[in-house]
């Protein structure tokens, strides 16, 4: 796809493959300590392989984007729960490398995992995001995602506390 400042990326499944390149964009998100709830990726290549295997093989899935150079920029991944009441949802994680950022790519790969959600069968999507996190709340509302709930206090990070809010979308049978 072309993003609005005219780069291309593609979008595509993650594979096991991607592991390395996977570990290393949530790390610089999570560096930045703004957004994500570790500072760090902490885990291994293998730990992250075993990962992006475990979500395709619960009913879940993965993309990625990929620059025509090779870099992956951005991922989402949908997480099927394993309790037998939480089959029909799938939490999301996302994140956009900070080169590339507010150019459409988060508000494409979004509509792109929803999309293949439903053809997963799954009815609802959920997330949890930092209360500070303006940019990503706007993305999801602008998405159709509604807020149900927010846990206060539920984040710490320096001795400051943060709000965790909880957003949902409903992609079922209406
Ligand atoms: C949140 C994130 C995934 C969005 O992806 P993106 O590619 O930057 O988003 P897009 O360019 O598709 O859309 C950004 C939207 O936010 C808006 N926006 C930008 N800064 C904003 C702010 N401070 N407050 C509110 N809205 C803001 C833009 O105007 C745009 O909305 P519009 O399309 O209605 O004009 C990405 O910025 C990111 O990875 N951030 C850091 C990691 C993160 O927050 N992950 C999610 C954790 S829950």
């Amino acid at each position: 796809m072309t993003l609005n400042d005219g780069r291309e990326v593609t979008i595509r499944a993650a594979t096991e493959n991607d592991a390395f390149g996977v570990l290393m964009l949530i790390d610089s998100v999570a560096r930045e300590r703004l957004y994500l709830l570790n500072t760090e990726a902490y885990w291994t290549v293998e730990a992250q392989r075993e990962w992006i295997r475990a979500v395709h093989r619960n009913g879940g899935t993965m993309l990625v984007a990929e620059t025509t150079k090779g870099d992956l920029v951005a991922w989402a991944d949908l997480a099927r729960p394993h309790a037998a009441l939480t089959r029909h949802t799938a939490t999301l994680g996302t994140g956009v490398h900070v080169e590339w950022r507010e150019v459409g790519l988060g508000r494409a790969l979004l509509q792109e995992i929803a999309n293949e959600a439903r053809s997963l069968g799954i009815e609802k999507l959920e997330l949890h995001v930092r209360s500070t996190n303006s940019r990503a709340v706007h993305l999801y509302g602008s998405l159709g995602w509604t807020h149900e709930g927010v846990s206060a206090r539920s984040y710490k990070q320096d001795g400051a506390y943060e709000d965790r809010v909880q957003m949902g979308l409903w992609i079922g049978p209406t």
